[in-house]
């Protein structure tokens, strides 16, 4: 199946930020204009806006008053995966969740910068943050089954949205593509508890999959996972990217090497302004640049391993 884009009409549309009166008649003054924000200037590298799917131009996140990170310039480009790699503390997981707004879920969580998804403001007011995240969907590094049956798992984003038919089909497709049908087509009733590890964690895939996402966000997925299962996570991402756009961040250098096609790398410095130690995104190009013969000296002291 071939990603095919929504038109931008259908993506305001489904944003929340044109309803249905506003599209029929979407002449010069629409109530969106697509501002592109302070990253009018020529790309750095190539990219259409068809396969421009983030674009992230100073985006800093503050928790209450503290800025967590900073400096954050990412270009996410369709069918690709991007990983967000760095020590422990330098924003992966802040940054990664601005993408489909799980910020919001955390009181004090703000973002300053523009992030636009599909020349949108993911940011503005108008835009339903219900369905960022239906479009932008997230695994998390702890693969999470609700205690109910695999076919319950997986069906559960589609019967939220209100879907009552073809239920079957979906949750059949969505395991398939996540490389867990052949494993629990005999105990689709069973509960997804009983699943391994590395199972529990593509039935969380075929969860967020089955609400028919762009964008996939995957935080640490396979830090739980032994090295079996991890290569398998690792296969069904090559497999699905030409489906999905993903975003993953990962501890493990190997890791964002052997997937991915870009890689931003974050660091951690002491923000003078306040006196605390706060995330920055220090270079971001393609994987194997990065690995090879990066710009910055802090990156080629991380690769190399003389920690920066
Ligand atoms: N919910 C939160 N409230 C306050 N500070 C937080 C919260 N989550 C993360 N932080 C802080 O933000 C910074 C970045 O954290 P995080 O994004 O988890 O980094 P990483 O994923 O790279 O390890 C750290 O200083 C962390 O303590
Ligand atoms: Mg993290």
């Amino acid at each position: 199946m071939v990603n095919t884009k929504p038109s931008d009409e259908e993506i305001l549309k489904g944003l929340g930020v044109l309803d249905d009166e506003e599209q029929s008649d979407s002449g010069p003054d629409v109530a969106f204009s697509v501002d592109r924000g302070p990253s009018d200037e020529p790309l750095p590298e190539e990219v259409s806006d068809e396969d421009l799917v983030f674009d992230a131009s100073e985006l800093s996140v503050f928790y209450g008053d503290f800025r967590a990170v900073r400096d954050v310039n990412l270009r996410v480009r369709r069918n690709e995966i991007t990983a967000l790699i760095g020590p422990s503390g330098c924003g992966k997981s802040t940054v990664l969740r601005s993408f489909n707004r799980m910020n919001d879920l955390i009181p004090s969580a703000r973002v300053a910068g523009s992030l636009l998804y599909r020349g949108v403001d993911l940011y503005d007011p108008r835009v339903d943050p219900v369905e960022v995240r239906r479009r932008v969907g997230m695994v998390f590094q702890k693969p999470n089954p609700f205690p109910k049956s695999v076919y319950d798992n997986v069906a559960y984003g589609p019967r939220v949205a209100g879907r009552k038919k073809g239920l079957d089909d979906v949750v059949e497709n969505s395991l398939k593509k996540a490389a867990l049908w052949d494993e629990v087509k005999d105990r689709l009733q069973d509960s997804a508890i009983g699943l391994s590890g590395g199972q529990q964690q593509r039935l969380s895939i075929a969860r967020a999959i089955a609400v028919d996402p762009e964008v996939l966000l995957m935080d640490e997925p396979c830090s739980a996972l032994d090295p079996i299962a991890t290569a398998r996570i690792e296969e069904l991402m090559a497999e699905i990217k030409s489906e999905y756009t993903i975003m993953i961040v990962t501890h493990n250098m190997q890791q964002a090497a052997r997937v991915s096609d870009r890689t931003a790398f974050f660091s951690v410095e002491l923000d003078e302004s306040n006196d605390r130690r706060t995330g920055v995104l220090v270079e971001y190009t393609t994987t194997e640049k990065l690995f090879s013969n990066p710009d910055d000296e802090r990156t080629e002291n991380y690769i190399t391993g003389r920690f920066g």
